[in-house]
Order: C-alpha cells, then structure tokens, then sequence
C-alpha cells in the first residue's frame, strides 16, 4: 500500500552527467565541475529536477572514475571541493537536485585501504576485501572459474600475501567484503559526509553485487559450465546474493532514513519480485532500481551484449509492461533508454539517419509515458547518436578495449566483425563529449577532447537544439513539463494495448475518469493500430506529438507516420 503524500523523486524527471565529457572549462580537453555549473541554465530550461552525476571522487581513471581511490576528495582533473560546493549551492539555487554516485561494490586499488590490505595477511584493512588460496591440484589453481565483467579472471595474485583478491571489474578494482561490519561502517560515514554537504540523495553503483554467494566452508561456488574452457561467466554469480536485502536495510536504518534523498540502485540481473521487495515504500531499502532486462533484447539470449540480434519490439513490449504491471502496487520503476554504459538509444532502437529527430522523439515519449521516474542521459535531449568508430584506437573504454583483444588477439575472431560490434554497442559510444556548438570540438573544450567529438556535431548540438522549436530538445522540454502538470502521467494505470502489433508499441495510463494514450510507431514506414476503445467515439485532445497534427476521423483505425509519436487523452465520463 502506497503511503500519501507522494515523495517528490515520484513526479521528478533525472538528467544523468557524465563529467568527464559534459563540459570543459580549462581547455585540458576533461569535462570538469565548473563546466557544470556554467550550463545549469541549460538544465534549468530544459526542465530536469534531479541530476546524477556519475563519479568525481579522485580516481586513477581505470574505469574513469569508476575506481575510486579517495571517497572523500574531489579528482583534481575535475576540480576543487570549493568547485564542487559552488556548483552545488548553484543547483539548489535553481531548484535542482544532486544524486552522487555511490560506488562500493568495489574500491581502486589505489584506495587506502586496499594499499594496506594488500601488504600483510594480518594487517587490519586485510578483511576489507575478499581473498581466497589457490586450490591445488586444479589449472588454473584459481578459486573460482569466474571471468570478470571486464575480461580474464576474476582473481588476481597478491604477491606478499600469496593468495587470490577478487574483482568482478577491472584487476585495478578489488571487491569490498561487505560481510565485514568496519567496511559497510565506512560506507555509511561516507555517506554521511556527501550527504551532510547536502546532497540530496545516490545512485549506487552495482548495488547487488555486494553480498556474495558464501558457501558454509568459506569458499564461494563455481559458475555453471556453459563453454570450453575454464573461465565461464561469472557476473551472474555475484548477484543479488542471500544478504543484500540485511546489507541495503542496514543502510537505510543506519543513514538513508535520517534524510530526505533519492535512491537508486543498479541492479542487473533484478528481478520484478525482488524489486518489489527493495523498493516497497515501507517496508524496502531503497527507492528504485535500475534493470536491465529491456537492455539484453538486441543480444543473442545467453551471450554477452556485443552477440547482436535485432530488437524484436514483441520483446519490448512484454519486457517494459511487466516491469510496469508487477511493481503497480508497491515499488518504483526507474525508466531510461540510455546512459554511460549504452550505447545511444536512438542509433540503436530508432534511426540515426533520415528519421533521426521523429525517432528520437518516438523513443522519448515511450520512455516518459510510462509509470516511473525518468532519465535522460546527457546529450539525449539533443538526439546524439553513436560514433562511427573505424578503428580500436578510436576507443578509450576499457570493457571495450578489453573485449577487443579477447576476441581478436585471443580467439582469432575478424576484426571487422568485432569493429561492428563495437560500433553497436561499445560504451564509448554514448561517452563522446557533449555537443554544445558549432565551434571547434562542438563546443565542449578549446583544448583536445579527451575522447573525440562525433564529425555530427556540426548539425547536432545545443545551440541549434535550442534556437529550434521543433527540435529534440524543445520535445524532451515539453514532456518534462507534462510530467508537472498531468498526474495522470505520475500515478495513473499503466495498460500495454494493441499487444499483438508487430510495429507500434501502445499503452494507456489511466487515473479516474482520465485515460491517456500512446503511441509510439518504431516503424521508418507508416503502420497502422487498432483505434484504442478509450478515444472511440469521443472527444480527445492530441496532447503531444513529433509529427504536424492531422485530422483524425474516429475510424476504426489510426494511421502512423513513419516513427510517429502520439499522445492522446481523454476523458471516459460517459
Ligand atoms: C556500472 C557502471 O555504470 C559502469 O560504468 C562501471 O564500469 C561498472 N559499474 C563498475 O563500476
């Protein structure tokens, strides 16, 4: 049973920022934090309530900040602490909210802790991490077959201690044990620092990867066998493990519950019911979840996401409605298309070419119908699209680079094949910086971009987006503003209609007498829907749509534009 009145994370709109590619303010070619506080009136305009930034904490950039070396300090590339509460007192300013990034399923190993840990079996940050002997008689003699999200082995040999420490990421980002009490002690006073500056809430990394599958002797399990060889997938076998829930409920009593801030989780591999447990209002730790499950669909099933297959939009469709229809009554849905981990949704689900401002708008209206809290992912708002990478030395992310020598150095597999690959779904590909102006590197630094700017930005960028009423920017504006102004749009029903469509994806939300519908066409021809019952026959207001408006007669179907996007409503009084 949902609790009155509702928290405001439930009708706020999230842009997520990616530092170090959002806006350079000293040439040195790295977005930075005073970068972000000069376009605030960018975000301002365009309407979001919340933003995420993704992390600044000081970092050897392994993972590019994803490998935290110092909770507490600022990444000099990004700027100062000064930076940083500057640009903070200037969001709230405006009314927009901060949700840091939370990341501690795993530290650098350039961390404090992991530096002492790593010196002596008996020295007091040891525990802090997971270790494990080898095991004799087996080749290799790690302790588990687990490969890492990021390529090779999970385990990685400490000489002066001679054991294994385990990383589900990069060797360079060691695991924290959380079953030890000082470390998640640790987690909740850095918490209390950030959150005492005032921010208002976290986005936490991997969030159920933190408890591990323990086995009563000490050991963790193998991973099933599913290939030759002696590495199998291992990112499943540290998920939402037996004491995740103790661990996050622990945290909410020990530090979330004192203040008034926005959680949510990343948590590949949830489940609905566990979602529903997580994010219950009373009774769950945290306030939503990001899944994954609509992001597998263009993967062949059981591989890794670079096995590419076509989205069949049947699969979209009952993956996003039981999403919707099983956290209806208690929990939150998280909705997004994009982030720094995806590649651009638009080349990916919509068109990049002729039809790229019609798809984008298409895909944000689906996105930003539905029952949730929504995510733009920088640069989304202005319909970026991926990067045409030619060559590996184009890329600078490590799941990438990783993956690349794996397959071609290591399994022998085409380069071309690979570079396709990439090209789909490479995370460099929503990473390139943002795209400000027609100047030089599109705006975001007099100096060189760390990584380059996408050729495109000569057409795609802020400065257009915004001198344009009819473009991406002006459309995402429009349906954050719809979010403040129809509740219908927060609270109401979601229904997956015209289920059986092969072309356009349908759904109603429905608060009392108030039905509103829409209408998404992922189709670059027209399509046709069955006339929804709701509008049959009765007035109804376009409330939004990416395509001119057109007279409708009230037949029994609706002709679709090529990606056209409708939003109707109407009123079911009679
Ligand atoms: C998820 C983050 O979003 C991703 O960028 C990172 O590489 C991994 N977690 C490891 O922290």
């Amino acid at each position: 049973m949902n609790l009155n009145p509702s928290p405001w994370w439930q009708s706020s709109v999230v842009y997520q920022i990616y530092p170090r590619s959002f806006c350079d303010s000293n040439g040195d070619g790295i977005g930075d934090l005073p970068g972000i506080t000069s376009k605030l009136d960018y975000l301002k305009t365009l309407g979001v309530d919340i933003v995420w930034l993704s992390p600044i904490y000081q970092s050897p950039n392994d993972d590019n900040g994803y490998d935290i070396s110092d909770y507490r300090a600022i990444m000099p590339e990004f700027g100062t602490m000064q930076d940083f509460e500057h640009m903070l007192e200037q969001m709230h300013a405006r009314g927009i909210r901060l949700m840091m990034d939370l990341v501690v399923n795993h530290t650098s190993d350039e961390h404090e802790w992991f530096r002492q840990a790593r010196l002596s079996r008996d020295n007091p940050y040891h525990d802090f991490y997971i270790w494990a002997d080898p095991v004799e008689g087996r080749e290799p003699n790690h302790p588990t077959n687990w490969e890492a999200a990021f390529n090779g082995s999970v385990w990685e040999w400490n000489e002066p201690t001679g054991e294994y420490f385990l990383h589900m990421f990069s060797k360079r980002q060691p695991d924290l044990n959380w079953e030890n009490p000082r470390v998640r002690r640790e987690v909740h006073n850095l918490m209390r620092f950030w959150l005492d500056k005032g921010v208002d809430g976290f986005r936490m990394d991997v969030i159920n990867m933190i408890s591990k599958p323990w086995q009563p002797d000490g050991t963790l399990p193998d991973a099933p066998r599913v290939r030759p060889g002696f590495l199998q997938p291992g990112f499943g076998m540290s998920l939402n493990g037996p004491r995740l829930q103790d661990f996050l409920l622990e945290m909410k009593q020990e530090v979330l519950r004192h203040y008034d801030c926005v959680t949510v989780g990343e948590a590949p591999g949830a489940t609905t019911e566990l979602a529903r447990v997580i994010t219950d209002r009373e009774q769950g730790a945290l306030d939503m979840l990001f899944q994954f499950e609509h992001m597998h669909l263009d993967a062949q099933p059981g591989q890794s996401k670079w096995h590419l297959k076509a989205l069949d939009l049947s699969d979209l469709k009952v993956t996003l409605s039981r999403w919707q229809d099983d956290l209806a009554e208690s929990g939150w849905n998280s909705l997004y298309l994009n982030n720094h981990d995806q590649p651009r949704s638009l080349s990916r689900f919509g068109c990049d070419g002729q039809y790229r401002v019609e798809s984008a708008k298409m895909l944000a209206t689906l996105i930003h119908g539905m029952k949730g809290t929504p995510y733009v992912y920088q640069g989304e708002e202005l319909g970026m699209t991926n990067f045409p990478f030619q060559s590996i030395e184009e890329c600078q992310d490590i799941e990438t680079l990783n993956m690349y020598a794996d397959a071609v150095t290591g399994r022998g597999i085409d380069r071309a094949e690979v570079m396709q690959a990439v090209r789909a779904k490479g995370r460099d590909n929503s990473r390139t910086p943002m795209q400000w102006t027609t100047a030089p590197h599109g705006g975001f630094s007099t100096g060189i971009p760390w990584l380059a700017v996408n050729p495109n930005f000569t057409e795609i960028n802020a400065a257009a987006a915004v001198a344009d009423e009819e473009s991406v920017y002006h459309y995402y504006r429009s349906l954050i503003e719809l979010r403040r102004e129809m509740p219908v749009l927060v609270h109401g029903q979601y229904a997956l209609l015209d289920a059986e469509n092969p072309d356009v994806y349908v759904y109603a939300r429905a608060l009392g007498d108030e039905r509103l519908l829409v209408i998404c066409n992922f189709r670059a021809r027209e399509a046709t829907i069955a006339t929804p019952s709701d509008i049959v026959g009765r007035a109804y207001r376009r409330v939004l749509g990416n395509w001119p408006e057109r007279s409708r007669d009230a037949s029994q179907t609706l002709a679709l534009r090529p990606f056209e996007a409708l939003m109707l409503h109407a009123r079911v009084t009679d």
